[in-house]
């Protein structure tokens, strides 16, 4: 089996550098995963199943309910889309029952309000679902994706030999590139990497893939959202300069506007994905979100920190007790600086932290609140706030 892989490799000549064009910035949209999972019961459940319904109403209000004008642009479709059988062909087909009109039409609907499509694929035999996987097919799939106008594929790594990772997802970085069609490429490698307790080379991540998966797949809790800010705060140094313009960490879906986290735990969320320069894909009931949930999502002093074109990801520069301070510098000199204060109980408490801690060598700095939107004065040697448990204060600081 893997012998055609490998002379697919040998037989492709050598790509320098993942130069797509893609995700300057990090990509922003929506990821069906967390929130509708692997629901196929079209009967008993049309509404909330994996199906063309649930993509066009997404697409419907991503279009509607302002996502789009803020920069949500991908609607992208997660694993257990298709039939358990390949087509005569070879080809992966889309369930006929949940998708009567297949994946291109979803796509030309996506590209009709402005938005793109993504789908997701596996490097094994099987996706995680049990649904037919890439292996053998790299070609063949990349080029299906493409004929649909797919704009996005996200590669997982369930039923695979990880060994095989470090040739076989360049591979597919080639196939589809050699599609012609510009396709974002989401790469599930360093986590299963790291999983298996390999060292993830992630100078090789980085010119392969325009995002990647470091960690466990999020849940809706604020444990796990806790257990991968701690991973991206322990481990910084492992994978944090690897991102940039084009090519970016991915701590996993936003889960702003889900049943677990209250208003100032989604803030945190926001705040923190902002620092790491991630991807921000929703994945939510957009039909049915709360009004705070939504005016997190489109804060868009949090979201330009996000998009920030120097592309550089924060780092945690202060961890004492349950007290974090993490900075982000940004284009113009200018910096976000996040907070979070995780007591689990009490009230809101006064921190103070040091020009020193936070790396500012300007004698003064004016401080804007970026969920409150107000600035907040000039500042020196220090700065200082009052941060509610499990939330977060969020400033961008412009040097004087
Ligand atoms: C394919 O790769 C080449 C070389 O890096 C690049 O110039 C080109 O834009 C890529 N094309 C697509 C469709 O990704
Ligand atoms: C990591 O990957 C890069 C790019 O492919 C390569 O040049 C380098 O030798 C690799 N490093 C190790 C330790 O394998």
């Amino acid at each position: 089996m893997l012998m055609t892989c490998f002379l697919m490799i040998l037989l492709t000549p050598f790509v320098e550098s993942l130069n797509n064009g893609l995700t300057l910035t990090p990509p922003m949209g929506w990821l069906d995963w967390e929130r509708f999972r692997c629901n196929i019961d079209c009967t008993n459940d049309p509404v909330n199943c994996i199906g063309e319904k649930l993509f066009m109403d997404i697409i419907d209000h991503m279009a509607a309910d302002g996502f789009k004008d803020v920069g949500y642009e991908q609607v992208n479709i997660d694993d257990c889309w298709s039939l358990k059988e390949r087509d005569a062909q070879g080809r992966l087909q889309a369930d006929p029952k949940r998708f009567p009109h297949g994946i291109k039409y979803l796509a030309d609907y996506a590209h009709s309000k402005g938005l793109k499509l993504g789908i997701y694929g596996d490097f094994g035999t099987h996706t995680c679902g049990g649904y037919p996987g890439s292996e053998d097919h790299l070609q063949t799939d990349a080029q299906t994706f493409a004929e649909w106008g797919i704009d996005m594929l996200k590669l997982d790594g369930c039923n695979s030999r990880v060994q095989d990772m470090d040739v076989g997802y360049p591979a597919m970085m080639r196939a589809l590139n050699a599609t012609g069609r510009p396709i974002i490429y989401s790469c599930s490698w360093p986590d299963y990497q790291r999983a298996s307790g390999i060292k993830v080379n992630y100078t090789n991540i980085a010119i392969n893939c325009n995002l990647w998966r470091n960690y466990a797949d999020i849940q809706d809790s604020w444990d796990s959202v806790t257990g991968i800010i701690d991973y991206y705060g322990n481990s910084q140094d492992l994978f944090a300069w690897a991102a940039g313009p084009g090519h970016w960490n991915d701590p996993d879906m936003l889960i702003v506007g889900d049943f677990s986290l209250s208003y100032d735990q989604s803030k945190a969320q926001m705040a923190l994905w902002a620092i790491f320069a991630a991807p921000l894909l929703m994945s939510n009931d957009l039909r049915k979100i709360s009004p705070e949930a939504k005016e997190i999502l489109l804060n868009q002093e949090v979201i330009a920190v996000n998009q920030d074109p120097l592309g550089k990801q924060g780092l945690r520069v202060l961890k004492s007790g349950n007290f974090e301070v993490w900075r982000r510098e940004l284009s113009e000199k200018s910096l976000a600086v996040v907070l979070f204060y995780r007591a689990t109980g009490g009230s809101d408490k006064e921190f103070s932290v040091s020009f020193k801690t936070l790396n500012i060598t300007a004698a003064a700095v004016t401080a804007r609140d970026l969920f409150a939107h107000k600035d907040l004065g000039t500042f020196k040697e220090s700065f200082d706030a009052r941060v509610n448990p499990s939330g977060v204060v969020m400033v961008k600081m412009t040097p004087q």
